[in-house]
């Protein structure tokens, strides 16, 4: 069985005590509930060592790192420092790292690698823009971003890994895939770990789709075949809507 995961990612959100409060909350409706899915909260980096050390009820995510080990790369934050706060997981490739931050597909399989290196799991994201979707290449861009940063890494490193669908034109944007424009692309992006990895290890894979997914449409969503969970934006912030997603397997 594949495992069922609605992450957080709070972005450029929440000071560090308005971050404790909404994990508190958070912590406050989980423990009463006994759903069995894996809760993520992906919380910039000076939330990480505090947001970990409050509760087991959720893991904790940074939203990037550094493609570098260490050394003089100001500002930058190394795997092995994300390790040393408790967090476990890191998303990689979020379009606003690609756009905004002009993060290319091998700056990401070095970030990829030290990740594994340092035995973070890396929650990969891969989606289209609306032009992509537009003149049909939908399929091919995430196939690219797909083969060219993780295809190197062999089928137990990969096993590791969790893949998020966002659709670019979804992401904050209110607009929503359809249920059913996320499962073909879902049901793709599993036929592409199919033929290069196998079947085992696709069925194990957990792949989440994120873009304006809310309570009001999670249930559609989460309900089709190949989504295994959600990489939540603007809903992860108020910890009702959050929580009502948690549950909308
Ligand atoms: P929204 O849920 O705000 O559309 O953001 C999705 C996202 O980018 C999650 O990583």
């Amino acid at each position: 069985m594949r495992k069922k995961i609605v992450a957080g990612n709070w972005k450029m959100n929440k000071n560090l005590n308005e971050g404790i409060i909404l994990a508190n909350e958070l912590i406050e409706k989980l423990i009463s509930s006994s759903i069995d899915v894996e809760v993520i909260l992906g919380v910039p980096f000076t939330h990480l060592e505090k947001i970990t050390s409050i509760s087991k009820k959720y893991s904790v995510s940074a939203q990037n790192c550094s493609a570098q080990e260490s050394g003089a790369f100001t500002g930058e934050i190394s795997t092995k420092m994300i390790q040393s706060t408790g967090a476990k997981y890191v998303i990689l490739g979020h379009s606003e790292r690609r756009i905004f931050h002009k993060e290319n597909n091998s700056d990401l399989a070095k970030k990829v690698d030290l990740c594994l290196m340092d035995d973070l799991i890396v929650i990969y994201c891969c989606g289209e823009t609306l032009s992509d979707r537009e003149s049909g290449n939908h399929f091919m861009v995430v196939k690219s971003q797909i083969e060219d940063v993780l295809f190197h890494l062999s089928g137990e490193q990969m096993s590791k890994l969790v893949i998020a669908y966002e659709p670019v034109w979804a992401i904050g944007t209110g607009v929503t895939a359809s249920s059913d424009q996320a499962q073909e692309m879902h049901a793709f992006i599993r036929s592409i770990f199919t033929q290069k990895y196998g079947l085992e290890l696709s069925r194990g894979l957990s792949i989440l789709y994120g873009g304006s997914c809310k309570p009001s449409n999670a249930q559609d969503i989460f309900s089709k075949e190949d989504v295994d969970g959600g990489l939540i934006g603007g809903a992860s912030l108020n910890a009702n809507d959050f929580y009502q997603i948690i549950n909308a397997f």
